[in-house]
């Protein structure tokens, strides 16, 4: 998994086994390995990147996640590779990139890929997908939302079982992603996030700058709806510059407070929405947000009747829990079971996702 932070790649490798429909799992490996500087500055802002550049990307990505896995020097039968999105524009299309016939030529297993176009075939979005890796881990005896925190935030709601509720989900808005801008443009690159979210916690909120900034129209898009570097990526980021510049070190922390006063604010909305129809007590976290105690300060305090907690079940957590979802998703794959939900995507129908590229031997 490598997601729109462009921080790196996530890794998980999982053994599945048992029932088909409700497989066992064991996670047998988890690791993070970063972006080159190259990936990291590329894959920032995607949405610059010419045709020419986008294949030669392509070809570079394939290689080099190849190489990662190689070393890894571990033993599996199937790669599920989610791949760099570049573009993402439902209902046209969503672009991943890194192209999987270096990892299927090299390690000589089927790779899974192109996860999202099948549920966009289905007038879908494509997005989001974990959800029905939220409902494999949490379904039970209670309703129960979950959370990922990554560039964009998602929130799912799993309900109980038996209940007549459907699994609902929406992206809410930005995670990471300006956090992440901003303290690249406070510290010139030398931070590249907000570790912590230390820099956040000694700003001041500007709410004048947060009451501008939630006029987005994004946050009133009925769902279904999902949200990328379109929404919330450089050009949006700029355009906030353009209007609110911090000219000082204390504006600029007071900034960096106001965006994860902004993610935190998006995220609560969409769960007191939710909590309108479910009745959940956990919200379970996922993704590199969780890290920013600041930002998970600020949640706690706006959704006080929940409790809020990383990810932590049988060896996932809020690190590897995406990596994880597609180990899952290429699983249901091979199974040719399916792998979206069109209470959440807005497709006509169930898929399986995802392309199945055979090595040649
Ligand atoms: N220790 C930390 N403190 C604060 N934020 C963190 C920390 N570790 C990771 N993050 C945030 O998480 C992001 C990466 O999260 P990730 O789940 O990989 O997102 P994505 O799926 O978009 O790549 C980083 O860009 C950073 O903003
Ligand atoms: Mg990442």
């Amino acid at each position: 998994m490598t997601g729109s932070s462009a921080d790196g790649l996530d890794l998980c490798l999982v053994h599945f086994s048992g029932d088909r429909d409700d497989p066992d799992y064991e996670v047998l490996y988890s690791g993070e390995i970063p972006y080159p500087k190259i990936f990291q500055r590329a894959f920032q802002n995607p949405l610059v990147l010419d045709e020419g550049q986008i294949n030669d990307l392509d070809q570079a990505l394939g290689i080099w996640l190849a190489d990662q896995v190689t070393n890894l020097n571990l033993q599996f039968d199937c790669i599920g590779s989610h791949g760099q999105t570049i573009k993402h524009n439902p209902p046209d299309f969503s672009l991943q990139i890194g192209n999987p016939i270096f990892m299927a030529e090299r390690l000589k297993v089927p790779v899974i890929y192109n996860f999202r176009n099948a549920d966009i075939k289905q007038g879908g979005q494509g997005a989001p997908l974990i959800p029905i890796v939220d409902q494999f881990l949490f379904k039970g005896p209670e309703d129960v939302l979950a959370l990922n925190i990554g560039g964009i935030s998602n929130l799912t709601v799993i309900p109980k079982q038996n209940s007549d509720l459907p699994v609902l989900a929406w992206d809410t808005g930005p995670g990471n992603s300006l956090i992440d801008k901003a303290v690249q443009l406070y510290t010139t690159n030398k931070l590249s996030f907000d570790c912590e979210g230390s820099i956040a916690a000694q700003g001041k909120l500007n709410s004048i700058l947060l009451k501008h900034l939630l006029k987005h129209e994004f946050y009133s898009t009925q769902p279904p709806r999902s949200a990328g570097q379109e929404q919330f990526g450089l050009d949006y980021f700029n355009q906030i510059l353009k209007e609110f510049y911090p000219g000082t070190d204390q504006k600029f922390k007071d900034f960096i407070r106001t965006l994860t006063v902004l993610t935190a604010k998006t995220i609560a909305t969409s769960a007191n929405d939710l909590l309108k129809l479910y009745s959940p007590h956990f919200l379970f976290v996922g993704g590199g947000g969780y890290y920013n105690s600041t930002l998970m300060r600020i949640l706690m305090n706006e959704l006080p009747r929940l409790q809020i907690e990383g990810v932590n079940i049988s060896g996932i957590n809020p690190k590897n829990k995406e990596a994880f979802g597609f180990a899952y998703l290429a699983y249901r794959h091979l199974n040719n079971l399916p792998g979206n939900i069109p209470s959440v995507t807005g497709a006509r129908e169930e898929v399986v996702l995802g392309t199945r590229l055979r090595p040649i031997f």
